[in-house]
């Protein structure tokens, strides 16, 4: 049997930022997703948490991040249930504290997209069990973390791999600069004047990078960021909510546009990311986003694997089967 120290650690905690997460803690969960992500492949079924639920709260509309839960504690041999607002009292008609108390007797993890921060904050404070964020106003670490996933797959390693973020400073943008940087990258953020991450994320993202011996850097220069960058990131330029901003927006951000011009200045072999969904002709062009160095969709299908290697650790069982073979992969990532 199996069983890293560093994941027995993760049981009934949540997941509302990967702040709160060590190096190790990320590691393990990434050599988990490699894992789970190789049985997959060879169509063998993972039912480990079998008559397990996850309640599933959208505030807002999703494709990858309700389809990836969904279908990854299905496969995990539990049931999912999407839960939208209008068909649960929540806003409006329950506390949020109410709503966690309840969840927490008839599901063994709760997660949330919600548009403020306090509502998963308060969710946590009053839940019994684990509660992940699927993106709130401004953060998106199961996001995140699949990306670093990705990396792996694609660079073999995470340390000292250069990975540029060029655009708005979205959800993201904050979560990448701090896991990034916490798994020893060179992070570059390349945001425009006016739009750049919070202090507190950067803060964060240089307090880590010290530690893991990466890097981090923050410019208004588009080519500053992706100058010798392997991966190059980016973003939607606006959200709902934005549009009475729309052409400041665009005017603001249209050097940071992934074109082909752009494209010509990132080091050869460099590969392009985006979290999804694209608004296809404003931060980045078809050329960019179908060509040979896109790897948008492999990234996105990461979502699933990361996130039940989270819901798993998370969740917990007592120890991994033992044929489940960590990869040499992710075991690299111990050494
Ligand atoms: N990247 C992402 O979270 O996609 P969805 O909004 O479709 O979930």
């Amino acid at each position: 049997m199996t069983s890293l120290p560093p994941l027995s650690g993760l049981r009934g905690r949540h997941y509302v930022t990967d702040m709160d997460f060590t190096h190790e803690e990320l590691e393990a969960l990434l050599e988990l997703a490699v894992a789970l992500k190789a049985l997959r492949a060879k169509r063998r079924l993972t039912p480990f948490l079998p008559g397990r639920h996850l309640a599933m709260i959208f505030e807002a509309a999703s494709t990858r991040t309700r389809v990836s839960f969904e279908n990854g504690f299905a496969e995990l041999g539990g049931n999912a249930l999407y839960l939208r607002p209008g068909e649960i009292h929540l806003p409006g008609r329950e506390t949020v504290g109410d709503t966690a108390r309840t969840l927490s007797r008839m599901c063994d993890a709760i997660e949330i997209r919600t548009k403020k921060n306090e509502t998963i904050e308060e969710l946590a404070r009053h839940a019994s069990v684990p509660v992940i964020n699927g993106m709130d106003a401004n953060r998106h670490p199961v996001q995140s973390m699949s990306d670093m996933l990705t990396v792996l797959e694609h660079a073999g390693k995470l340390n000292g791999v250069t990975f540029a973020y060029v655009g708005d400073a979205a959800h993201p943008c904050n979560s990448l600069a701090t896991t990034a940087t916490k798994l020893g990258l060179n992070v570059r953020i390349g945001n425009a004047a006016g739009y750049e991450i919070g202090p507190d994320i950067r803060a964060a993202a240089a307090a880590n990078a010290a530690a893991s011996g990466g890097s981090f850097l923050l410019t208004n220069d588009p080519l500053e960021a992706i100058h010798d960058a392997d991966f190059v990131y980016t973003d939607c330029w606006w959200w709902t909510g934005q549009e009475d901003e729309y052409k400041d927006r665009v005017a603001a951000f249209k050097p940071f546009q992934v074109n082909r011009e752009l494209w010509s200045h990132t080091k050869p072999g460099a590969k392009f990311m985006h979290c999804l969904p694209a608004m296809r002709g404003e931060e980045v062009t078809d050329e960019v986003a179908d060509s040979e160095a896109s790897i948008i969709f492999p990234q996105a299908e990461n979502r699933l694997h990361f996130q039940k290697a989270l819901m798993l650790a998370l969740i917990g069982i007592d120890e991994l089967p033992a044929d489940l073979d960590l990869q040499p992969i992710g075991r690299a990532l111990l050494v």
